[in-house]
């Protein structure tokens, strides 16, 4: 179907005003529904009343308003799991990283952060009786260390074909936080088109950071990373996509006894993220993963390597 088209199945929706929202890259009923009022407001140039309206319509559309708790139930069992291909990660994560929710790993350099997102963009295009979901990756990479000589690693260790691997693995580099924004506005654009699973960042809020440093920043700083937590929870729930994000650890020099780091993002993070997996390095290739602030999984640990295979059991 069209988006012209599927746009003008919106109440309050007609040629007109659908071909604006195209021309705006608003192609979908879906992005009409998660796309702030503000801006639905001013790409239409009506009224944010109007606007809201058409929003609503949108959300009626799609059964995103009130539901019972029946339909409730019957979203949550649809939920997905992607293994990690560690079943000691997998073990800790109740199953794997799951869709319709943001998972965080944190943790300081060679954690293994980056290693988990190689390796979930290829574990999510296994079927789903080898943990993934038959889907593809959207992966975004903010620092430039994404290489697809790894990726090839790793998918021939899981027996896929590589170049298809590569194939499955949509790539865009973040230059800066407003592309990274702008990255996922694309994002819902292709998500269904292309049997998206998994939306990958890397890492969710250096680039916040860097541009907005200091203390007289913080606040718009915290509002910007805000709207884009929210945005990737929307992503996660309307379209059924796991999102999996990477955290760093800032120093607290005023800790003396226990954990003298903490994830950077404050509240504003912690709050947003459905699950967050703290990194540790052990011994040799080893490292150890914990989940913190869940209230669902064990206050457990799980140790894993990193190998040539990608990320694997200790044998
Ligand atoms: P920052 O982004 O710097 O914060 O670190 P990170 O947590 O993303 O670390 P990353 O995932 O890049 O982990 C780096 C570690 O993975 C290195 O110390 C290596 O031990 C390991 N590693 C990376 N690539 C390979 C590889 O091809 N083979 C093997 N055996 N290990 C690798
Ligand atoms: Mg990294």
């Amino acid at each position: 179907m069209s988006s012209i088209k599927s746009l003008k199945a919106i109440k309050g929706v007609g040629p007109a005003t659908a071909q604006k929202l195209v021309e705006a890259g608003i192609t979908t009923v879906e992005a009409v529904a998660i796309t702030p009022v503000k801006t639905l407001a001013e790409i239409l140039g009506c009224s944010e009343e109007k606007a809201s309206q058409i929003a609503q319509a949108a959300r009626e559309l799609l059964g995103l308003s009130f539901m019972t708790a029946e339909e409730f139930y019957e979203r949550r069992r649809r939920i997905g799991l992607i293994s990690t291909g560690c079943k000691a990660l997998d073990d800790l994560l109740g199953g794997g990283v799951e869709t319709q929710a943001i998972t965080e790993f944190v943790g300081e350099f060679g954690t293994g952060k980056t290693q988990l997102c190689h390796q979930l963009s290829v574990m999510v295009q296994l079927p789903k009786e080898k943990g993934g979901l038959d889907g593809r990756a959207i992966y975004i990479d903010t620092e430039g260390t994404f290489r697809p000589e790894r990726i090839v690693q790793i998918a021939q260790y899981r027996g896929l074909d590589p170049k298809e691997a590569l194939k499955n693995i949509i790539y865009a580099r973040a230059y800066n936080s407003d592309h990274q924004v702008a990255l996922v506005e694309e994002a819902t654009k292709i998500i269904e088109e292309k049997n998206v699973k998994l939306l990958i960042i890397d890492s969710l809020i250096s680039h916040f950071r860097a541009e907005y440093p200091g203390r007289e920043t913080l606040a718009v700083r915290q509002q910007k990373i805000n709207q884009h937590i929210h945005q990737l929870l929307r992503l996660a729930d309307i379209y059924n996509i796991a999102v999996v994000v990477t955290n760093q650890v800032m120093a607290q020099p005023d800790v003396f006894f226990g954990n003298p780091t903490k994830p950077v993002g404050g509240n504003i993070v912690a709050h947003g993220c459905t699950y967050r997996i703290w990194l540790r390095k052990g011994k040799d290739n080893k490292r150890i993963a914990k989940i913190f602030d869940s209230p669902k999984h064990p206050e457990s640990e799980a140790v894993f390597a990193i190998t040539d295979e990608g990320i694997v059991d200790i044998r």
